[in-house]
């Protein structure tokens, strides 16, 4: 992606390392409930956008063959040094073929982030049946996304632990159906607060949209509100889909 604006740099992938896993730590549970329960034994999973390798970490433990998407190279290396044994690929989802697999996840809404001159429809619609021919039958692929609708998620808030805090202004542009969330960051090196800032522009979904996308390739599907117990934020959504036998 020539010219991409830096994403996850060094100081915001740490703040997320450090301060922003709660929603994968609670979705894996779940997650791995789900593949256990398979009738067919799974085997490769692909962890699309693994970020620090939480969810990486999860699936090895539990015994699987993993390979791990990660575009920013600082979450890969993150990921890379936590879990030694999966296989990080540093690269977007979009631009790798996807080999035989019995899962794929995207947690965190992996599937969310796009260029300001993509059409993320387009490039989920892509992604669909690419991943539609990379899974068995019966083959799982699990995602959360942000949806349109209400009500708004403009807003400005911030977060602080020990070392780091940052401060967000999220902007909703409903016609675009996109969020663009301004990120300052501020993170303590050497006894100084080192400041930097991203812009990340997300794209939202109607989760019918999505649902009928992915029937359309293939895929059985069932959304949630939550991973489980683990409930999701305002107007996110799960999809638990399974590509037809
Ligand atoms: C909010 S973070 C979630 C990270 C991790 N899954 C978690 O839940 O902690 C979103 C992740 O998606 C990654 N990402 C963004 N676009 C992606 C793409 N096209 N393919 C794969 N990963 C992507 C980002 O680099 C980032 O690590």
């Amino acid at each position: 992606m020539p010219n991409a604006p830096a994403r996850y740099d060094d100081d915001l992938a740490y703040v997320h390392a450090v301060g922003f896993s709660g929603l994968v730590t609670g979705a894996m549970p779940a997650v791995l409930d789900l593949l256990r329960a398979d009738a067919t034994p799974v085997r490769r999973v692909y962890d699309v956008g693994c970020g620090s390798g939480v969810s990486t970490r999860a699936l090895v433990d539990a015994g699987y063959e993993v390979v791990a998407l990660e575009p920013s190279p600082s979450l890969a290396a993150m990921a890379r040094a936590a879990v030694p044994s999966a296989k990080v690929i540093e690269a977007t989802v979009y631009g790798v073929e996807l080999d035989p697999c019995d899962a794929i996840l995207a947690i965190g809404e992996p599937l969310t982030y796009h260029e300001r001159d993509a059409d993320p429809r387009q490039r989920v619609e892509a992604f669909f049946p690419a991943a539609a021919r990379a899974l068995r039958p019966g083959g799982h692929l699990i995602f959360d996304l942000i949806e349109t609708g209400t009500p708004s998620l403009t807003a400005r808030g911030w977060a602080a632990g020990d070392d780091w805090a940052v401060l967000t202004a999220t902007t909703e542009d409903v016609e675009r159906a996109r969020l663009e969330r301004r990120i300052e960051i501020f993170r303590e090196v050497n006894g100084a607060y080192r400041r930097s800032r991203e812009t990340h522009e997300v794209a939202l979904f109607d989760a019918e949209w999505v649902v009928a996308a992915l029937a359309a390739v293939g895929f059985d599907t069932t959304t949630a509100r939550s991973y489980g117990a683990h409930p999701l934020a305002l107007r996110r959504r799960a999809f638990f889909a399974r590509r037809q036998a």
